[in-house]
């Protein structure tokens, strides 16, 4: 019988899976912006009334966070819709209730009449959201329709792995390459940089890309790169945010 290969429906229902939401819901009561996230978001996106859009929301840690430090016009979207209704729930129970959420598929914003063309000063994806899209060309699609809802010159950040980061990861993937070669690989991975796992947040599906991976993405796209960091380099973060996350790359662009 042949394995089928992880779709966006397999990441959506792992997203809206029981132990996804009271893991992101969780970080969105407790921990908010990492202080990464925090000076980031201030350095790149530095005026409070832009509008401001953000990709994979969830259950809105990152979007409340963007509340509480002053953004006032943020339209914010996730494709699993128990997320979005803890995201909701939040929002009404800080009241700000004048953020506006919206149930898409960054891959397919032409859907919602939320999207029109250029219609935000700046997009954020924050912790790898668009690595949790499987398929490059997918990956690709959401950097094309952000480009095309966002303004020139318009901001974008978001994070990703690093398969480069360090000498563990560079020797761990040498043997995954080995894996491949061989087609030993798991099968229901798409493409090498691909993982499937499964911890305290349930079923993850990622793609670990390296820096020339992205650079290119960006550049097919039409986004220019203007920074980018290894998140242990910018901020110390407290205890809670590594139980969190691990360590990312954070990057910004510039819509051309
Ligand atoms: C790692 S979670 C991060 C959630 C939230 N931003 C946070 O930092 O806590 C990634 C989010 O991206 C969303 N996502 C993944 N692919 C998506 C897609 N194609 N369209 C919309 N949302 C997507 C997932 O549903 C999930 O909520």
């Amino acid at each position: 019988m042949e394995t089928k290969k992880i779709t966006a429906q397999t990441v959506r229902a792992d997203f809206n899976d029981l132990v996804a939401v009271v893991h992101y819901t969780k970080a969105a009561h407790a921990l908010g912006l990492w202080a990464s996230e925090h000076t980031l978001i201030q350095r790149f996106f530095p005026d409070l009334q832009s509008p401001l859009l953000e990709a994979g929301c969830g259950a809105g840690r990152v979007t409340l966070g963007l509340w509480q430090i002053g953004y006032r016009h943020i339209t914010a979207f996730d494709f699993a819709e128990e997320l979005l209704d803890q995201a909701r729930s939040l929002a009404i129970e800080r009241a700000a209730t004048a953020i506006t959420f919206v149930h898409a598929d960054a891959t397919q914003l032409t859907e919602s009449p939320a999207f029109p063309n250029q219609r935000f000063g700046g997009a954020l994806f924050m912790f790898n959201g668009l690595m949790q899209i499987p398929g490059r060309e997918n990956r690709r699609s959401a950097l094309r329709e952000l480009h095309r809802v966002c303004s020139p010159a318009a901001p974008f950040l978001f994070t990703t792995h690093d398969r480069d980061a360090t000498p563990t990861e560079r020797a761990l993937w040498r043997l995954e390459k080995l894996r491949w070669a061989r087609g030993e690989q798991n099968p229901r991975l798409l493409e090498f940089g691909d993982r499937y796992f499964q911890d305290e947040a349930g079923r993850t599906f990622m793609h670990l890309p390296d820096r020339e991976e992205v650079l290119a993405d960006l550049a097919a796209t039409g986004w220019q790169p203007t920074f980018d960091m290894m998140r242990t380099e910018l901020s110390r973060e407290k205890p809670a945010v590594h139980e969190f996350s691990d360590n990312c790359r954070f990057w910004a662009a510039e819509r051309i």
